[in-house]
């Protein structure tokens, strides 16, 4: 017996109107299917908003320090519940279990540092050229919240998206991705036994087509946060823009590791493998590019080759497997065509570059760890990002050409450097352009206190993580008291 799941709208557990539904599959055994899940429409997404803007006139008063609290019991529920969301995770997206666990782990240090912030939200005060006269900038909710979320994270990205908007006070309609709708169920789970008002965030599941378009265009919603492809974030923020939307994107990566002649090689190799196949390749900060230096092209390429090669594919719940599954028969498809795209351009596969069979990996969606040697940067699979366990390996005969090539790309997230030159260091942390750049450590393992976003294609200049996030949360309110009794007139009366 398959479970069947529902949206939450306004405090109740609700099929879509139209009834229909949906099935959420594990990319490891396409036989499982996980849940069947609502699949939304225009109507249910207008119930959510209508829901959300009524929860909202009563959530913004409640004191921060108090949301807080709720955000800080769900992340006590999470700590007790990890193991068992990290092996949902594994079941229904397919990353290795260490990974599923460091997803859920995500979510627990955004909620112990988002409810920190209930009692700083800080503000500014400056002093005012007037006498008796007093001026402050502070923080005020932005109201109705979309927040659009992939599947790649599913259980860290939504917190990223949630929790601040809680503690800011903001209300929500959460449209997550349809790989990934139990994780997302879950969490709202866990929101309400952390005992999260009714109607203060509202679930809704479906496609993007159908129910994410919908609440992107929805009049009632103030900030849309998405997180996903960059075609699909340029079309969110030209439809969100005829309705005046604030609109915060975290879309695509082209990311690289450059490797110096001079680069601890062991320490590089781990840090390409790791950036390039952990998660199948499916962050948008994974390393799909390295720039080798020429001096060590040949003893990089080769140990990077062996270790790939030796990646174990598998179910991610058995503790040996190294690679799992892509997250579906889209996708893997999607990737296959890069590498005949790759060989078409002329780039050399040194290892994977198929689909894999074998055994038990027939019933899901596997594809084997691909190195292309040769690579110009010219060419598409140097360019376009794949979301899939494919890595490019590029050239460079110096510092300088191996930043140059970094930087032509239409994307700009995360980035590395192996070298033992701190000199070099510097100059690669200033002429990098990107969100984010690692010394000596690849371009995946953000953590979540510091800002987390992109340049270029990437994103529309918000950043997640961190400080930061409020600025997406938030709108800035400036306030004046004037106490002296009289008519003063600013940049008149000096
Ligand atoms: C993503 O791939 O969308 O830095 C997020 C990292 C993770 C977050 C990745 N902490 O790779």
């Amino acid at each position: 017996m398959v479970t069947t799941y529902h949206n939450y709208i306004g405090g109740e557990w609700v099929p879509a109107a139209s009834g229909r539904t949906f099935e959420d599959v594990n990319p490891a055994d396409r036989e499982d299917v996980i849940g069947l899940f609502p699949r939304s429409d225009g109507g249910d997404v207008a119930r959510a908003v209508a829901a959300a803007r009524e929860a909202y006139r009563t959530w913004r008063l409640v004191p921060a320090p108090r949301r807080a609290e709720i955000v800080f019991r769900a992340g006590e529920i999470l700590v007790r519940r990890k193991e068992e969301l990290a092996r949902l995770m594994v079941r229904e997206m397919g990353k290795v279990l260490a990974e599923a666990r460091g997803d859920v782990q995500e979510g627990i240090d955004t909620a112990y540092y988002m409810a920190g912030e209930g009692r700083r939200l800080f503000g500014h005060h400056a002093p005012c050229e007037l006498p008796s006269k007093f001026g402050v900038a502070m923080r005020v909710p932005v109201g109705i919240v979309a927040a659009i979320t992939p599947w790649n994270f599913p259980l860290a990205i939504p917190t990223w998206k949630l929790l601040p908007a809680l503690v800011c006070g903001n209300a929500l309609v959460f449209k997550p991705a349809e790989d990934t709708p139990l994780m997302a169920h879950t969490l709202l789970e866990i929101l309400l036994e952390a005992g999260l008002p009714t109607g203060v965030v509202n679930l809704v599941h479906g496609l993007g087509e159908e129910a994410g378009a919908p609440l992107v265009r929805h009049p009632g919603v103030h900030l849309v946060s998405f997180t996903g492809s960059t075609e699909v974030g340029r079309e969110v923020a030209r439809v969100a823009a005829e309705t005046y939307k604030k609109v915060s994107l975290e879309m695509g990566g082209k990311n690289a590791i450059l490797v110096m002649d001079d680069a601890p090689l062991d320490l590089a190799v781990d840090g390409a493998v790791w950036g390039g196949f952990g998660t199948s390749g499916q962050r948008c900060t994974a390393a799909s590019r390295v720039i080798v230096h020429e001096k060590v092209h040949k003893a990089f390429t080769k140990e990077f080759v062996e270790r790939a090669r030796a990646l174990r594919l598998g179910s991610g719940l058995d503790e040996k497997t190294d690679v799992g599954p892509v997250i579906n028969e889209t996708q893997l498809l999607q990737v296959h065509r890069y590498t005949e795209v790759g060989r078409g351009e002329g780039a050399r596969i040194l290892v994977g570059g198929e689909i894999a069979t074998e055994g038990e990996l027939r019933k899901g969606f596997f594809y084997r760890p691909t190195i292309f040697d040769d690579v110009d940067p010219k060419m598409r699979v140097a360019r376009e990002e794949i979301f899939g366990p494919s890595v490019s390996v590029l050239r460079a005969r110096s510092l300088e050409e191996a930043i140059e090539i970094c930087n032509d790309t239409s994307y700009g997230l995360s980035s590395a450097i192996y070298t033992r030159d701190v000199n070099r260091a510097f100059q690669a942390i200033q002429d990098i352009a990107t969100g984010i750049t690692y010394v000596n450590a690849s371009t995946i393992g953000a953590e979540i206190q510091f800002p987390f976003g992109g340049v270029r294609q990437t994103g529309n200049g918000h950043r997640e993580g961190g400080w930061t996030a409020l600025d997406i949360m938030t709108e800035w309110k400036t306030v004046y008291v004037d106490y002296s009794g009289r008519l003063q007139r600013a940049q008149i009366d000096v």
